[in-house]
């Protein structure tokens, strides 16, 4: 039988030209076992449904039981699991009659802790849609049950099995930014994230329907923007920062779609990281790191949803180059002026350009954001998706609780969206837990 393979958050430094082989190698392993992992999902609404879709694709995952209160999205959720799965309204007599090794939570916000420590309790490796909880406490509760059972647990920040991100925390981690100063993110949209009720306005059902099915507008259920969207890329700030923010100012309002929902429906923030100097690495990636002491370095964000220009990305700014990332698409941008023998203009850009990034290629791209020169695209690919729930089927097959995303990193991702929240709400500026 073939060893499991360690998690990619621990290899990945190695090599990075192991990357495109962990997602495949952690297939083989998942295939090679006799008895598949027997998973449940609870939530079949759009998010459960992508979750199962991915899943049927995943030699070794049995889906045995699906739960979810809203007929439809039950039946949604049958059909695309395919395999005629037993169905559920209730997540806890789930648990009882199946009995499942792994739990998915893809349910709104609001009941993603009880669920959590339900299936914990009943003794479940769990796989929580992010954002871990919707409150801090709530986070720290489930936080504390995963320590006290030793368990499984895994936050779907996806970005956390993208080879791009990895391959771009490998080349930070190599010196090739240098000190990471400042970090600029956004996703920005167009739409109302209104979802249509299936019964007209009137009929007696249409509120509680409308409530349920747009539960992202209303705080009892949501966080809004910061949980839904933000949760995403603020994860990338403390991945590759190493740390979670110290302080954040922003405001927010609803200024465009005013249509009776509670939420935001523009955020703009600034956070405040003190971060550790980068140890600089030696040899051809030698890093300048500034004076090698503690420093502040911001990171600003901002979601709209009545303009979708610069869509959703994060730029990572470093004194000696600049990453843009996309779930899709990896640019790095080597900061102009910087004097730097390491990079040769006389032909063989290419062939440093592949030294530099630790093993992996970057090719030479004509994309439209190269106002800097060209930039060198990240050649790396994969469906984060279906990527982050191999990584977990794999810690569940080995009961190994260091999964790529565990419940630390989910508390420390909710404690830094929901204090953004706090902040708009308070108009003053937040701090936040260390
Ligand atoms: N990682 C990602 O990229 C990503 C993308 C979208 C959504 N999400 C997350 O997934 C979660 C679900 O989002 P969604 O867009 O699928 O929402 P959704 O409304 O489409 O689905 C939620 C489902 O939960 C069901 N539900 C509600 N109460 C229930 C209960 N008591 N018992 C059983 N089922 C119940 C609803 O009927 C619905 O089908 C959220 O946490 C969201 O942030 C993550």
């Amino acid at each position: 039988m073939s060893q499991p393979i360690k998690s990619g958050r621990r290899t990945f430094l190695k090599s990075a030209a192991a990357l495109s082989a962990i997602a495949a190698q952690a297939q083989l392993v998942a295939a090679g076992e006799k008895e598949p992992v027997r998973i449940a999902v609870v939530g079949t609404g759009a998010r459960g449904c992508d979750l199962i879709r991915a899943l049927t694709t995943i030699d070794g995952a049995e889906i045995v039981g699906l739960c979810d209160d809203y007929p439809p999205h039950l039946e949604q959720g049958v059909k695309f699991a395919g395999n005629n799965p037993r169905k559920f309204a209730n997540y806890e007599e789930l648990l009882d009659r199946v009995q499942p090794q792994a739990v998915i939570v893809a349910t709104p916000l609001y009941l993603h802790s009880k669920m959590c420590l339900a299936a914990l309790d009943a003794g479940c490796a769990v796989f929580c849609e992010k954002t871990m909880c919707h409150s801090v406490e709530e986070a720290r509760q489930v936080a504390a049950r995963v320590a006290e059972k030793k368990a499984v647990f895994q936050v779907g920040l996806q970005r956390r099995a993208n080879a791009i991100y990895r391959q771009g925390l490998a080349m930070v981690q190599a010196g090739m930014l240098g000190q990471i100063t400042t970090i600029k993110a956004q996703w920005h949209r167009h739409n109302s994230w209104r979802r249509p009720v299936p019964v007209p306005r009137g009929h007696e059902d249409y509120a509680r329907l409308e409530r349920r099915l747009n539960w992202r507008l209303y705080w009892d259920y949501s966080q809004g923007l910061m949980a839904e969207l933000a949760s995403h890329q603020l994860d990338i700030a403390n991945w590759y920062l190493q740390t979670t923010p110290r302080r954040v100012l922003g405001a927010a309002g609803i200024d465009y779609w005013r249509d009776g929902r509670e939420v935001y429906d523009n955020v703009f923030c600034i956070y405040e990281y003190e971060v550790a100097p980068q140890v600089a690495p030696t040899g051809i990636n030698a890093a300048v790191t500034g004076d090698g002491k503690p420093y502040t370095a911001r990171v600003t964000y901002s979601s709209i949803q009545s303009n979708q220009y610069e869509g959703a990305s994060e730029l990572i700014f470093g004194t000696r180059g600049t990453l843009f990332l996309t779930q899709k698409k990896g640019l790095f941008y080597r900061e102009a002026g910087v004097d730097d023998p390491l990079w040769a203009t006389d032909g063989r850009v290419a062939k440093d350009a592949a030294l530099l990034t630790a093993g992996k290629t970057l090719k030479m791209t004509n994309d439209p954001w190269a106002h800097r020169g060209s930039p060198f695209e990240i050649d790396a690919e994969g469906d984060d998706t279906r990527d982050e729930l191999v990584e977990f089927l794999n810690c569940v097959r080995t009961c190994d609780a260091q999964t790529i995303c565990d419940a630390t990193t989910g508390l420390r991702n909710a404690q830094t969206v929901l204090a953004a929240n706090a902040a708009f709400k308070s108009g003053e500026a937040v701090l936040i837990d260390g």
